[in-house]
């Protein structure tokens, strides 16, 4: 058996971050004033941005990108793999890129299946968020609709 250790590796971050083991972050980037939570994992590629939040329990995979002051609650999953091919895609170059903008909520237990989350956007607890949202609003549901602008 080969054990690998979590932790933190190649993370480049910025003034007063803080974060709360345990967590498993590898290869990407914390701006300034950032806050993890514990059983965090962030993985490679990915962009957190200033002043955001990361609850505990969040799994970030690759190739997230957060603006200013996100908040993501506890238990967050954001999903690149979509399974378009009937299961899991090996190739990486299948994965799609997803991006929120600043000032983006999203609550607990909240699945991120789409490639664009618009600036102010707040998504429900337990949504599943199939589709870009491009309008600020709150979204709730499975699969997540508007319930009111913003
Ligand atoms: C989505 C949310 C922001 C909406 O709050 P709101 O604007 O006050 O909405 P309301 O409670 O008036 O509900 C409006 C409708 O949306 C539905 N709804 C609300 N939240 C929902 C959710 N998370 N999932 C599915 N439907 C939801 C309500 O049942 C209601 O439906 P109806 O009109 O058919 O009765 C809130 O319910 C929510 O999920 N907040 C997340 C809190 C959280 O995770 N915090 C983390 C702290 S660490």
């Amino acid at each position: 058996m080969k054990m690998i250790d979590s932790g933190v590796r190649e993370v480049t971050y910025g003034k007063n971050v803080r974060v709360i083991m345990p967590v498993n972050l590898y290869e990407c980037e914390l701006h300034d004033d950032v806050f993890i939570g514990p059983f965090v994992e962030i993985q490679k590629g990915c962009v957190i941005g200033r002043g955001s939040r990361v609850q505990s329990h969040t799994f970030i995979c690759e190739n997230v990108s957060l603006g200013a002051n996100c908040f993501i609650g506890h238990n967050v999953s954001f999903a690149n793999d979509l399974f378009r091919a009937g299961g899991p895609d090996p190739d990486p170059a299948g994965w799609i890129r997803i991006c929120l903008g600043d000032n983006v909520t999203v609550g607990s237990g909240a699945t991120i299946l789409t490639d664009s989350i618009c600036s102010g956007a707040v998504i429900g607890a337990g949504s599943v968020v199939v589709k870009p949202v491009t309008r600020k609003g709150i979204y709730a549901g499975n699969p997540a609709r508007l319930i009111r602008p913003l």
